[in-house]
């Protein structure tokens, strides 16, 4: 049947429940302290929802893709900024489910899982954004049992409050994107430090650093794969999450669509409720359809993630990942910046959500790899097979 399970239901039930009850009340205050909300982060660890993606076998929930979705969705609906912990956490770990050792997962998993850690990715840098691997100039050199980092990332999310970082960084000069490795750094290894937090548009309470590795010494044993496979482990680590970026916008328009509905049968010009008129009627409903078709293409796009992950070979799960990620985000902005329009003047100013919701949704199209990126990468699956 073409329908969430019975599971999958409950679950979103019980992280809306969450989020309504602890989550939404303090995402104001985050989005305007910008700080990192850490009483969420425990309600979401005690819940067991920071990291549900992490296997059974590594003391984690062991939960699908599609669950990964919804969690992310139903914080996001509340507070984006809440919404990068499982998110991040999934973007920081896949490279090891899809490459690491048993040892390596043994070791960062249990944590993570625990909620002891939390886990950020670091592909980008200054001069290697969209061009993330022709651009990388972090150098990490083979020293007998240490591999040497030096080198600078850039725009990393949740830098300073995660423990652990996949990083990517060049190992063989010469063979450009093929000379790329993935290695765990931990928070407090020698020579490994964070530049200050970036004032930010959106996303607020999650702090975006950058980090420096200043001959940043490692043992060889947190090399993730093998040589020379860090950029292809990096490239398919956003299959899978560009999609989790995709549930994160679809619960800041859902956040936002909610609020707008509301208000429009509760104001009242000329005589009557706002909603009454047909404009106004005519917007929500273009609203409510544009995110009903990217929850559909979100939630196609996890069942492919979850196949992927399970060892099948999904043709298309690289230009499925894209859409989701690329649909989602562009009708969050339209969905958020619509909702601002709804409650007019008061759609406007901080009292409200919306101007929130509208900010936070920005990001969604830049990150993980831009639209224009997204564009790119769907095209090429077209023309290239
Ligand atoms: N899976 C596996 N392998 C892949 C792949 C995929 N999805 N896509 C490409 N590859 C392989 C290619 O086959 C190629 O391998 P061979 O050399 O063996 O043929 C290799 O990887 C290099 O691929 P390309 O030649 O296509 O590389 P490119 O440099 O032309 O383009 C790109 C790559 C798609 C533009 C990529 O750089 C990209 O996605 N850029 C955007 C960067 C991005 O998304 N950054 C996000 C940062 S993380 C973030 O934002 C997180 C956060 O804050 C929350």
């Amino acid at each position: 049947m073409f329908a969430l399970s019975e599971e999958h239901e409950a679950l979103r039930e019980a992280v809306r429940d969450l989020a309504t009850e602890k989550i939404a009340p303090r995402a104001a205050e985050v989005d305007r302290a910008a700080e990192f909300p850490w009483d969420v982060y425990e309600a979401l660890v005690k819940a067991d929802f920071h990291a549900l993606h992490v296997p059974e076998e590594y003391g984690g929930a062991g939960g699908d893709a599609l669950s990964s979705v919804l969690v992310i969705e139903e914080v996001a609906r509340a507070c984006a900024t809440s919404s990068l912990i499982p998110a991040v956490n999934k973007l920081g770990s896949v490279p090891l489910m899809l490459g690491a050792s048993h040892e390596l997962k043994q070791k960062y998993f249990p944590p993570l899982a625990r909620g002891e850690a939390m886990f950020s990715y670091a592909l980008s840098e200054p001069e290697a954004g969209s061009d993330a691997g022709g651009g990388m100039r972090t150098r990490a050199v083979r020293d007998g049992d240490t591999y040497v980092l030096n080198g600078v990332k850039r725009w990393i999310t949740n830098a300073g409050v995660s423990k652990f970082y996949t990083v990517m960084a060049v190992t063989d000069p010469a063979a450009g994107p093929n000379g790329i490795s993935a290695f765990v750094l931990e928070d407090g290894d020698p020579g490994f430090s964070f530049g200050a937090p970036e004032h930010k548009l959106g996303i607020k309470g999650s702090p975006t650093r950058e980090l420096y590795f200043d001959n940043c010494e490692i043992p060889a044993s947190r090399l993730v794969g093998d040589e020379g496979e860090g950029f292809k482990i990096a490239l398919r680590t956003l299959d899978h999450t560009r999609i989790t970026i995709a549930a994160q916008a679809l619960g800041i328009a859902q956040g936002a669509l909610d609020y707008a509905v509301g208000y429009v049968k509760e104001r009242r010009q000329f005589g009557r409720a706002v909603a009454d008129f047909q404009g106004v009627q005519f917007m929500l409903a273009d609203m409510a359809m544009n995110l009903a078709a990217a929850r559909q293409l979100t939630y196609a796009a996890a069942a492919k993630s979850e196949l992927a992950m399970a060892g099948e070979k999904v043709e298309d799960l690289t230009f499925f990942s894209s859409a989701a990620k690329c649909l989602a985000s562009d009708v969050a902005m339209s969905v958020t910046t619509d909702a601002v329009q709804l409650l007019g003047g008061y759609g406007y100013v901080s009292d409200y959500p919306v101007e929130r919701m509208m900010r936070d949704a920005k990001i969604t199209q830049i990150y993980e790899g831009t639209n224009q990126i997204q564009r790119m990468v769907m095209a090429r699956q077209l023309l290239n097979g």
